[in-house]
């Protein structure tokens, strides 16, 4: 057989770790595995690579086969095209490995079995009931996105007192604003709960700049630091972005984010003069940082066990219409389980719709996760950084 595979979208350090688990298979049993370059820009441009002649990449963040956000529907014939170049070439089966974006273009390929596997630091694909009182993990339709697991644990050590911000804030009494990335969802500053930080801003709730400043202000005076996690999509409640930028917008139209952190830094530094030093006010956003380098534990696992399962439906002529690799949790390991298309109530154009976060996550009013939250958290989050959270932090002002 012939598989194809791409990758498109905002690269995750696991990526390669997937491709390597279908290139042992595929060498393994005989078949071939042809490798798209830069997402569906490489099947537009039939530019390809046979991946049996590659030695193993696994442990490498990135992605071996590059990544683009090429959306084929804004391409002149771009169904068309791709859809030719996949019979031309005799493909038997594709592996799609992306973002909401770069997996909605898979709805229109009908020239073989497609399969989709969700990456994005962003979280932003799958579905977790929000009104379930008590969180059934086990119930959650694709727990994570690969790469998250790896981005949420970076983000929960940033904010920490053990490995981040919170020493060097404390030294020089200074308030640090610590971005995410993330796009229009909060899932990775929400992922900061466990490193403990004072406030988490997500743009599911838009922010009441006023009350968010009186209560800064009321905690430095106790405190004589803070944290605050700000996500880059975080918005004020007049519904404006604090930092997006639409000149710059991909091809879905997605606006590029990055800077909220230092939007709000210089909004405090100007407001909040009557009541400290504002030179101390800093802002920092570890961007890129967030998905690169090598994978964690969990998003490995994952991405060996996805790897796997896609081979063996493709294999097996187990597909026919497109079908999405869910992340579930079967009694403490997370699986990769097989549905429908259908689950995710596309739009007529193939768009998934993007997963916010669970709102019963988040206590609006304190600006931290609720017991549902850290209950999520608790199957992502290194369980050193759990115990180091359960201790009582000595840097902060315990009321
Ligand atoms: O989609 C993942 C993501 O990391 C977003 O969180 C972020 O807004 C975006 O990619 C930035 O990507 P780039 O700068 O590569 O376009």
């Amino acid at each position: 057989m012939k598989i194809g595979i791409l990758t498109g979208g905002g690269d995750v350090p696991p990526l390669n770790t997937v491709i390597n688990s279908i290139r042992e298979r595929v060498v393994d049993e005989g078949h071939e595995l042809i490798g798209f370059l830069n997402g569906w820009e490489g099947v537009l441009q039939r530019n390809f690579i046979l991946l049996n002649e590659y030695d193993n990449f696994s442990s490498i963040g990135g992605t071996f086969l590059k990544s683009s956000r090429v959306n084929l529907l804004s391409e002149e014939n771009g169904v068309e095209v791709a859809n030719s170049v996949f019979k031309q070439l005799g493909i038997d089966g594709l592996v799609v490995i992306g973002g909401d974006d770069t997996l909605s273009n898979a709805y229109y390929i009908d020239q073989c079995p497609c399969i989709l596997i969700s990456k994005t630091i962003d979280n932003d694909l799958g579905f977790i009931d929000e009104h379930e009182k008590e969180l059934s993990p086990e119930g959650i339709v694709n727990y994570f996105t690969l790469g998250y697991p790896t981005a949420a644990n970076k983000i929960a050590s940033y904010a920490s007192l053990e490995e981040g911000l919170r020493t060097t804030a404390h030294s020089h009494e200074r308030i640090i604003i610590l971005e995410s990335m993330g796009m229009h969802s909060g899932w990775l500053a929400l992922a900061s709960g466990y490193g403990d930080p004072d406030f988490i801003v997500i743009p599911e709730f838009p922010l009441n700049y006023e009350s968010f400043c009186e209560k800064l202000v009321k905690l430095y005076q106790q405190q004589k630091h803070a944290i605050v996690v700000i996500a880059e999509g975080a918005k004020f409640n007049n519904n404006k972005y604090i930092k997006a930028d639409y000149n710059e917008s991909d091809n879905f139209d997605n606006p590029r984010f990055g800077g909220s952190s230092f939007a709000l830094r210089d909004l405090l530094k100007k407001d909040l003069q009557k009541y400290f030093d504002t030179r101390n006010i800093n802002a920092v956003n570890p961007s890129y940082l967030y998905r690169s380098g090598s994978p964690h534990k969990i998003d490995r696992n994952i991405s060996e066990k996805l790897g796997d399962l896609a081979f063996e439906l493709l294999i097996n002529n187990e597909v026919n219409d497109p079908v999405f690799l869910s992340v579930v949790l079967v009694e403490g390991e997370f699986v990769p389980v097989p549905v429908s298309l259908s689950f995710f109530q596309q739009t007529d154009n193939g768009r998934f719709p993007k997963r916010q976060i669970n709102k019963g996550f988040y206590d609006e009013k304190n600006y931290q996760l609720t017991t549902n939250g850290y209950s999520y958290f608790s199957n992502i989050i290194d369980k050193s950084t759990i115990d180091n959270f359960n201790k009582k932090n000595k840097f902060k002002y315990h009321y």
